[in-house]
């Protein structure tokens, strides 16, 4: 983790308070953390559950990998020190956008178990609920769909340290919901995700 490199910062306390936020918007933030391999299904599963709960009347927002790659972490790669600060950033981010009420999905392959308990830690010292879903398929049901021919190139030794293939990934222990995309159609497996939600106590029954 980087430490605190600036010194001579003062936090200053804001004068609207959280719960005022969600009372403005009529629902409380959350970060629901989707982690799987790459063309397991988390950003078709995210989209989905934000267009329906769009469509629900919720504010939802997914923060994609492949889509935050291409700007505010446009200067970070694929070793594990640069994913582990890909995801220590949207950590933060995620928090931030939870903070201001959203339903916020991040949608990144996350592979190391450390990094998103270090995402977890943040949320529950901040007083956010954190839902991490496990999109589990299976590495070959992915390299067999390879929607944009990754696998295939990574195979060929084109891609180095691609996940599943030639870099980890650690599946999630303790995660609060398992999507099997193997078995689940994205509109299914957004339906269980959104039917956790409402367990949780995130959304209204209804929804
Ligand atoms: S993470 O490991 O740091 O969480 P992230 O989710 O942001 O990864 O980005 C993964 C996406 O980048 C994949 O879906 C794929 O499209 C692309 N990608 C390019 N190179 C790699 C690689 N070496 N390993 C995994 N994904 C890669």
């Amino acid at each position: 983790m980087i430490g605190q490199r600036a010194t001579n910062i003062t936090w200053h306390e804001g004068h609207v308070e959280r719960a005022s936020r969600h009372a403005l918007l009529g629902q409380q933030g959350a970060t629901i953390w989707l982690t799987g391999l790459s063309a397991s299904g988390k950003s078709t599963i995210a989209f989905t559950a934000e267009h329906a709960l769009t469509a629900a009347g919720r504010l939802a927002y997914v923060l994609d990998g492949d889509n935050i790659r291409h700007g505010l972490n446009s200067n970070l790669g694929f070793s594990p020190e640069d994913r582990t600060e890909n995801i220590r950033r949207i950590g933060e981010v995620a928090k931030l956008f939870a903070d201001a009420g959203v339903l916020t999905f991040t949608s990144f392959i996350s592979p190391y178990r450390a990094d998103r308990d270090l995402v977890r830690q943040m949320h529950v010292k901040a007083g956010l609920p954190f839902v991490e879903v496990h999109v589990a398929a299976p590495v070959e049901v992915c390299e067999q769909r390879d929607p944009k021919g990754l696998y295939q190139k990574a195979r060929q030794g084109k891609i180095p340290e691609f996940t599943g293939i030639s870099a980890p990934y650690e599946a999630p222990t303790a995660a609060e919901l398992t999507l099997d995309t193997a078995e689940l159609s994205p509109e299914q497996a957004a339906a269980a995700l959104i039917d956790c939600l409402r367990q949780r106590g995130l959304l209204p029954a209804g929804i």
